[in-house]
């Protein structure tokens, strides 16, 4: 008996994926058709042994987080639920906060899953891999030394598995192995990091004056706020602690792993989602003459039989695409409108967008560095460090219409523009 926790974070976080996410909640963002989190819960509903499925994020529960909960449910038939946290408590902290929810039914461990984090979800194999000497387990993906450090760096005993360091983002070099943010935990975790609650909540005499001790009793807040007080990080607090004590192990998964953090990373994210569904919804891809590779296009979506879609197209319910487009490598949100002999290339169309006849639309993918073996997508800012926009993908925020016969190449447009000619390289605010 198990359940799965996915932290799905809340309003602050998602920043690089702006402005989709304006909109809405990052998790709930589409890819390859179905909200991002879908593919984790999916994954978690196909292990008969997981009866339980837990959200826990700082969203406010809208109408559309709502209804996503009630679909899934009605779909898997298994308890899922959204738990929702009144400040951001840190991947450790938040699951402490709800240990109570997470332990009721006396599941033997849990997965905890970030709903940023993608992979092929190798959940089974995990289940297989831990075994009774193994109370903690952390799945590990090896990346380039240059891309490690903005992760969390795992040394490894590779005859044990034994996680004997870890290192939170290091400043310098410290493995190519890398946290990939799934684990599997012993229920007795919460041990662990109780401990660390209990020291942050006892304010100890010793380095405490007198005078504050007072104002901790007269004013409690301005003493040490309850907001930063429950907050406790799994990778920087919990996980060093525990490598190197015989308890944290490794599954090292060389298979493709993402972290969703940019709208260009979707993209990637977009591609390998299509991919698996040969396998796991091979109903899903198209078989229309005019797609090439992988095509996802939703029911209600009407597409011009001679307009070229694929490889790796995603187009959302009610998009129409008119005679003669051509579309590749990107995805097309709910309702948009591209019309004929358009071409849209390396981009996300958002949702509502009306994109004019003989226009181009198109972006620069570059993520992946194709010479670099385990690369994975680098999550930059949309600035470097001289200021500078970076090539990237070219976004439509919501609402946004192209008129016809112009270009708009490697640029970020926020919801609602009406533009009025092409744009190469700029950021439309
Ligand atoms: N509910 C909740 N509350 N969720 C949270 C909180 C919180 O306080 N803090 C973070 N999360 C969620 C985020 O939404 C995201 O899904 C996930 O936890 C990761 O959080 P980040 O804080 O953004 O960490 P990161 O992605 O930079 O790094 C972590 O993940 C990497 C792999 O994806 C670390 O664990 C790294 O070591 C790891 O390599
Ligand atoms: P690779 O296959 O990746 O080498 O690129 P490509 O030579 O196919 O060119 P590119 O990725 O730029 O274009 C992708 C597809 O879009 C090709 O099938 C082109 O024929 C088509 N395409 C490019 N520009 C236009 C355009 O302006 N209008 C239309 N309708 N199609 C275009």
């Amino acid at each position: 008996n198990l359940k799965a926790v996915i932290l799905v974070g809340g309003p602050q976080k998602g920043t690089r994926f702006r402005p989709l996410s304006l909109d809405l909640p990052k998790p709930l963002f589409p890819i390859a058709g179905f909200p991002l989190v879908h593919h984790h819960i999916e994954a978690c509903c196909r292990l008969k042994e997981v009866t339980e499925i837990l959200l826990i994020g700082f969203f406010q529960p809208n109408d559309a987080l709502r209804r996503f909960i009630q679909r899934e449910r009605q779909e898997f038939g298994k308890s899922i639920i959204y738990l929702q946290e009144y400040t951001m408590l840190g991947t450790a902290g938040c699951i402490y906060h709800f240990r109570d929810v997470i332990t009721n039914g006396s599941p033997d461990a849990f997965f905890l899953m970030f709903s940023d984090a993608f992979c092929d979800f190798p959940l089974q194999e995990m289940i297989q891999f831990k075994e009774k000497f193994m109370p903690y387990l952390i799945m590990t993906v090896e990346v380039p030394k240059e891309q490690s450090l903005h992760y969390g760096c795992a040394g490894i005993n590779l005859t044990t598995s034994e996680v004997v360091h870890y290192t939170e983002k290091p400043d310098t070099f410290v493995s190519c192995d890398i946290n990939a943010g799934i684990y599997l935990l012993n229920i007795d975790i919460f041990e662990n990091i109780g401990v660390l609650f209990q020291n942050k909540h006892r304010p100890s005499l010793s380095d405490t004056s007198m005078e504050e001790v007072m104002l901790h009793v007269s004013h409690q807040n301005v003493y040490k706020p309850e907001s930063t007080m429950g907050r406790i990080s799994l990778e920087s607090e919990v996980l060093p602690r525990l490598a190197g004590s015989g308890k944290l192990f490794a599954f090292r998964m060389d298979r493709f792993w993402l972290n969703i953090k940019s709208a260009g990373s979707a993209l990637y994210a977009n591609q390998a989602i299509l991919e698996l569904y040969k396998s796991s919804h091979p109903e899903r891809l198209s078989d229309l003459p005019g797609c090439k590779g992988n095509v996802y296009i939703h029911p209600t979506a009407e597409v011009d039989d001679s307009a070229v879609l694929g490889p790796n197209v995603t187009v959302g319910a009610g998009v129409v695409i008119g005679q003669g487009a051509r579309v590749k490598n990107s995805m097309i949100l709910d309702g948009a409108l591209v019309k004929a002999h358009s071409c849209i290339l390396n981009s996300i169309i958002g949702w509502h967008c009306v994109v004019g006849e003989w226009t181009r639309v198109e972006g620069t993918p570059t993520e992946i560095d194709p010479n670099a073996p385990h690369a994975t997508t680098d999550n930059f800012y949309l600035f470097d460090e001289q200021g500078r926009l970076r090539p990237s993908i070219t976004i439509l925020g919501r609402d946004v219409t192209i008129p016809a016969e112009v270009v708009i190449r490697n640029s970020i447009i926020m919801p609602s523009k009406e533009l009025g000619r092409g744009f190469k390289n700029q950021i439309l605010l």
